[in-house]
């Protein structure tokens, strides 16, 4: 036959779409990129979601033109085309050790600039891409992956923070500073957006409970200035799993993090399970079944659960495309994880 657009075949239009299933759940979302806006991968992407992250568009990284002057040109593009669709949107990401920008905490030679640079120049970034991009999102990732994986002392969060630019210049107050600059932004405006904080690794106990302790110690202190408000509004478990990943303990990092009263989203979901870009069957069925068994999970906690976003349309454009991970296959056809999620229980 002749693929009738891009190379790909016909999306299947009779299945049930995914956030139909979940509409009294949770939203269901994807992480897109400015070519996901056209023909039959629009399509898919529509039919089952109702709100997007941009998979990289909004990070630090692409905020800036060469003299180092804000331009959001692209941001803005991606932005007008999820509105226009009707699709809600999540930002990702302004606080981050990859895909950053440097120069805003580090020397030409290498060394971190003086804490007072450097944290006016957090609060630059943090407000002044929260006040472009407005009610336009949902929701920010503030911070992300600041948590070393599986730290050994996870009750002193301090000590458990990854090494990077923004700690290193201005020391683990940085998380603090950089969701104050937001809520500031906000509430100027009078804006409903919430603030998350973001990881990965969070079916590890370890790494759950120091992300644990420190939106605790950061909530308790703002709450103790603010009448009990929260400044750190949900948790975002990224859940990039594998076939080893036991469901239990991400059920007991979900729970924790509930505790804390903040509500979680479910950001990057994938689950790799092949090789070489190909899945035997068994493999697809051990896949199916853990995506059924973290659905069920997630039903169970919906009433604290914002959104379950897929990080990826489909297994070819996926950033871990050799290992099958997600709900559609190279042809944008539902796999076997898609069916099990359509009943989970
Ligand atoms: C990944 C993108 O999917 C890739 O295209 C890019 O090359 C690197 O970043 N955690 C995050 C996401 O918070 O931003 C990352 O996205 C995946 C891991």
């Amino acid at each position: 036959f002749e693929p009738t657009d891009s190379g790909a075949v016909e999306i299947e239009k009779d299945l049930t779409p995914i956030k139909e299933i979940y509409q009294d759940d949770f939203l269901i979302g994807n992480a897109v990129s400015d070519s996901e806006f056209e023909g039959n991968r629009l399509e898919l992407l529509k039919m089952h979601h109702n709100l997007i992250t941009a998979e990289n568009a909004m990070k630090p990284a692409y905020a800036y033109n060469e003299q180092g002057e804000f331009d959001f040109t692209a941001e803005d593009s991606l932005v007008q085309k999820a509105k226009d669709e009707g699709l809600l949107i999540h930002g990702h990401v302004l606080v981050w050790h990859q895909q950053s920008r440097e120069a805003l905490h580090t020397d030409e030679n290498g060394n971190p600039l003086s804490r007072e640079q450097a944290l006016e120049n957090l609060r630059n970034h943090v407000k002044t891409t929260v006040e472009h991009f407005g009610d336009s999102v949902i929701s920010w990732d503030v911070v992300n992956e600041a948590m070393n994986d599986n730290p050994p002392n996870p009750s002193d969060w301090k000590a458990s923070l990854r090494q990077s630019g923004w700690l290193e210049a201005i020391g683990p107050d940085y998380l603090e500073q950089a969701y104050r600059a937001a809520k500031e932004v906000i509430d100027e405006n009078g804006w409903d957006i919430q603030l998350y904080y973001n990881d990965y690794n969070d079916d590890n106990q370890n790494k759950a409970e120091a992300i644990y302790q420190m939106v605790k110690e950061i909530n308790e202190n703002y709450a103790a200035e603010n009448d009990g408000e929260l400044l750190i509004d949900g948790i975002g478990m990224q859940a990039h799993y594998n076939l080893n990943t036991n469901p239990e303990n991400v059920r007991r990092s979900m729970e924790k993090f509930i505790s804390l009263g903040v509500e979680v989203g479910v950001t990057e979901l994938d689950v790799t399970a092949g090789s070489d870009n190909e899945l035997t069957e068994q493999q697809a069925q051990a896949q199916a079944y853990l995506y059924a068994q973290l659905f069920s999970l997630y039903k169970e906690h919906a009433e604290h659960i914002s959104r379950v976003t897929f990080w990826g349309l489909n297994d070819s454009t996926s950033w871990r495309a050799a290992q099958s991970p997600l709900l559609f296959d190279e042809d944008l056809q539902a796999k076997p994880a898609y069916y099990a999620i359509m009943d989970p229980e």
